[in-house]
Parts: structure tokens; sequence; C-alpha cells
């Protein structure tokens, strides 16, 4: 049975596979078209644009809640990660959100769990290499709240890029027949992009922190005036560090698409930065197109 309680507005929140299934199952009976949107919590305008966006295709939207213990590293914040499910709830009431799915951690992964999902090539470089192991458990969670929710639709920030094409491929590698959607990165009015670790800033970090998108922007100029590419990156990289950052993981230019390293710009392509402050890291990209 559905034991979902109402809360703010016309939100529920359901905890189990079954509980999911079965409210998703009565709207698309109904003829109504489901949109799905998975995050870690913490929610910031950033995760609000992707429920926006999915009520603007959907008949009901559905967010999922998981901060997934396999996509962190084992010197990680999982412990730390900031959690506040009632904080969560109360902005997708507002924000008109049909139902949060909630599962912990037995739900998803049960005893005997033995499955990981690993897509390869997209996930050389960049996150993949500063982060082993952390897009298998990226996808394998993926590919399970697809499976469960059944949707019409999912939608993803672009603000973790090479995370959005691993899902893309993923979800077409194994037919998963949700349509995978990417909406474009929410920034503050300083240009930050919108995280759930800038949280994790002082003071004096946050004044800095908007230097990763102002160094990303002056390159994406340059590339697109014709600037060398390596020259470029070097120079971005120099300027991060020049404003306060403490270490440049990466700055990149790759295909858009394919996320295969570019040396010249000759087809659509994305810049992707990851910077540390501190402990914190911060990722940001940018999309560059050829003149
Ligand atoms: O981007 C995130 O919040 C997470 O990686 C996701 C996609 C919800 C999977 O845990």
């Amino acid at each position: 049975m559905d034991s979902a309680a109402p809360l703010a507005g016309s939100l529920a929140i359901v905890r189990t596979v079954a509980e999911l299934r079965a409210r998703v199952r009565i709207w698309r009976a109904g003829g109504e078209r489901v949109g799905l949107v998975p995050t870690m919590g913490a929610l910031h305008d950033g995760h609000l644009s992707l429920v926006a966006r999915a009520q603007e295709d959907c008949d009901r939207v559905v967010v999922t809640l998981f901060v997934n213990p396999k996509q962190f590293g084992p010197n990680e914040d999982f412990a730390r990660y900031p959690r506040d499910e009632s904080a969560d709830a109360a902005k997708l009431g507002a924000a008109g959100a049909d139902l949060l799915y909630a599962p912990d951690v037995a739900m998803m992964y049960g005893d005997g769990f033995a499955t990981t999902v690993t897509v390869v090539g997209l996930t050389d470089g960049m996150e993949g290499a500063v982060r082993p192991g952390h897009f298998a458990g990226v996808a394998t969670v993926v590919a399970k709240l697809l499976n469960q929710a059944g949707a019409d639709d999912a939608y993803f920030g672009e603000k973790d890029y090479q995370q959005l094409a691993v899902i893309r491929r993923l979800a077409d590698d194994l037919d998963i027949a949700t349509r995978i959607h990417g909406v474009p990165t929410v920034r503050e009015a300083d240009g930050l992009a919108l995280s759930s670790r800038n949280a994790y800033l002082t003071n004096d970090q946050r004044k800095i922190a908007p230097a990763l998108q102002r160094g990303l922007a002056a390159a994406a100029a340059a590339l697109a005036g014709g600037a060398a590419v390596q020259s470029t990156l070097d120079a971005a990289c120099a300027a991060i560090l020049k404003a306060g950052f403490d270490a440049v993981d990466y700055v990149e230019l790759r295909d858009a698409y394919t996320l295969a390293s570019l040396s010249t710009l000759t087809r659509p392509a994305r810049l992707l930065a990851a910077a540390r402050l501190g402990k914190t890291r911060l990722l940001d990209n940018l999309a560059v197109d050829p003149r």
C-alpha cells in the first residue's frame, strides 16, 4: 500500500521502490507525463531550476534524494555532505514538485548487492582521474533510479558536465527509455556556479571562488577568437591560481558531445575545470564554439 504522508502542499514522501512505482504507474495510466530529478539533497536554486524545467515538460515531477555512498571515495566528504531532508522537502513543496523519493541505503543496496555499472571512455580523465570509482558509483545509482521510477524524462545539471555525458551514454547503452535532459548551470550574481559544496567555503574562500568562472570565461573568449588551445588552457590555470585557488586539478578543452580531448577548436567544445580552495573542490564548465 502507498503510505506516503502528504507534506508541504501536494508533496508526498515515499521511501520504497514499490511506493514510487505505484505513484508513477497511476499517473502514467492517467496519461500524465512524469519527470524525474535525481539529487543528493542540500537543494539550491540549481536543483530548483531542474524541477522548473521538468514542470515545463511534464505533468508530474518526482525528485529523488539519496546521498549515494558508492560515488564517494574513502577520503571524500560522504560523512559531512550536507543533509537536511525537512528543508529540502519544504523547498520542493513550495516549488510544486509532486513526490519526493528518499530511499535509505538498505533500500538501494540490499543484502547481496553485487552489480556495478561502468561506463568506459567518457570517464577517462578529469573527474574520472581525480576521483577513481566515482563514475561507477554515479552510473550504478542513476541506472537504478531510472529503472525504479520508469519516468518519461529525467533532468541533470550541465554543471556536472562529464557526469551528464556519462548518464546519456548509459541510458542509451542500457536501452533505458527515459529521455535524458541537460539543464544549464545556475550562477550567483558574481558568476559562481551553484553547488551544494559551496556551503563548505569560508567567507574568504567565497570571495575567491568566482575566479574559476572568470578564468574559464576569459579562456572561452580567447579560444573563440582563435587563440592557441594549450597556451590558453595554461593561462587560465595560472589566472585561477593567481586569484587565490590552492590547486587546479585540470582545465581542459573537450568535444562537447564525445568529450574527446581537443588540441584545436574545430567543432563545438566544452571548457571544463576543477580547482581546490582548501579542502573544497569546485567544478565549472562553459561552452566554446569555433568561429
Ligand atoms: O549530481 C548529483 O547530485 C548526483 O551525482 C546524482 C546524479 C543525483 C547521483 O547520485
